[in-house]
């Protein structure tokens, strides 16, 4: 294992989130005395931005390349074009450096602290993999992830992911509307929601059999139909133009940028359509701290972390990184009318 000395410019997850705030959030989550041993100190190189505008796939780092993907999907890979460099689906940004993108991560599934999934997953096997699609659907089935993918055109889109946790980064993403795959299983009129579930293999992921969690695997999330079906929401097969790496959720995840990053879920195996507001991981866990709706809100503090600022990753020495939340991480303009009417501070 590589053991990297930290320099002044790194930045220590206690510098994101205050410890106590931390140590609450692990007190949390295992529900005991459990989390008694350290904190995540996960690195950052914290060095160099690269500018949103560079061409991706020339950045596309080569310890990704650790498998021979199958022909077809190698040919997606490569037909990508610059995204949309207009627009919702692109921020002239600076990019969060790959580096800190695959190294700082919220997946449970593999432990609870930032650099646990990189560390923990390394073995996991995305392939095969198959979906399940089922509920109000006219297609319901069990579908290969060929049998999900390879109708789409993938698509490079840089979105900024703003977690609960008050930190963000920039990403480019690769993949496609989700709206476009849900047309493709012809949902029923009854389909008023859509909801999602994570892989459940404790044998590969470790924090699933754990014996502090409190978590209900598998971990799953919902959004309402319109939601669902909004342009910006991604289905994400890749990051910085090359596969997902399983600590970012491998093979499949959602990208809902405009909600925080726990709606974001990731490892896709099922995609249940229904009538009724579906559970949600953490609205189960919490309900008082986490809604259904989650969208990103500066007015709307969560019981322990104030939103109306957060730290753009990776911090560095000569900035702060402190800056702004905006309404709907700033996706107002393509978002907000689906919310017209309604009361955001009680459909947090
Ligand atoms: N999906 C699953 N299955 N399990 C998780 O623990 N964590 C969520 C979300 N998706 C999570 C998940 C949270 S809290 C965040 S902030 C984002 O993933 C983080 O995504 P990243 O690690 O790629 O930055």
């Amino acid at each position: 294992m590589l053991i990297k000395s930290k320099s002044k410019s790194d930045v220590l997850s206690s510098e994101i989130t205050p410890e106590s705030v931390y140590q609450d959030r692990r007190r949390f989550l295992t529900g005991s005395l459990g989390a008694a041993f350290g904190l995540a100190t996960a690195g950052f190189s914290g060095l160099s931005h690269a500018a949103a505008g560079d061409s991706l796939r020339a950045r596309a780092p080569s310890d990704m390349q650790r498998s021979a993907p199958a022909d077809w999907w190698k040919a997606k890979f490569e037909a990508i074009t610059p995204a949309q460099r207009s627009g919702g689906f692109y921020t002239n940004e600076a990019l969060t450096p790959y580096s800190d993108v695959v190294s700082y991560n919220n997946f449970y599934e593999f432990g609870l602290d930032k650099g646990d999934p990189k560390a923990n997953s390394q073995e996991f096997k995305a392939d095969p993999w198959s979906v399940t699609i089922e509920g109000e659907v006219g297609k319901p089935g069990v579908y290969t992830l060929e049998d999900i993918l390879k109708p789409h055109a993938m698509e490079e889109r840089v979105y900024r992911l703003r977690c609960v946790e008050r930190w963000s980064m920039v990403i480019p993403w690769v993949g496609f509307s989700l709206a476009d795959l849900i047309k493709r299983f012809e949902p029923t009129s009854k389909a008023k929601y859509v909801q999602f579930f994570t892989l459940f293999d404790p044998d590969s992921m470790s924090g699933q059999r754990s014996r502090f969690t409190t978590i209900a695997w598998p971990y799953r999330e919902g959004l309402r139909m319109d939601e669902a079906m909004n342009p910006l929401t991604l289905l994400a097969t890749g990051l910085y133009g090359n596969y997902l790496p399983p600590q970012n959720g491998a093979p499949l995840r959602l990208i809902v940028p405009w909600k925080y990053g726990f709606k974001s879920i990731k490892s896709i195996v099922k995609i249940r359509f229904t009538e009724t507001e579906p559970e949600t991981s953490w609205n189960l866990l919490a309900p008082r701290e986490y809604g259904f709706y989650a969208n990103v809100n500066p007015e709307v503090h969560h019981p322990r972390w104030r939103q109306d600022m957060e730290t753009r990753l990776p911090q560095t020495l000569f900035s702060s990184s402190r800056i702004d939340t905006l309404p709907f991480n700033g996706y107002g303009e393509q978002v907000a009318s689906l919310y017209k009417g309604m009361d955001l501070a009680k459909f947090y």
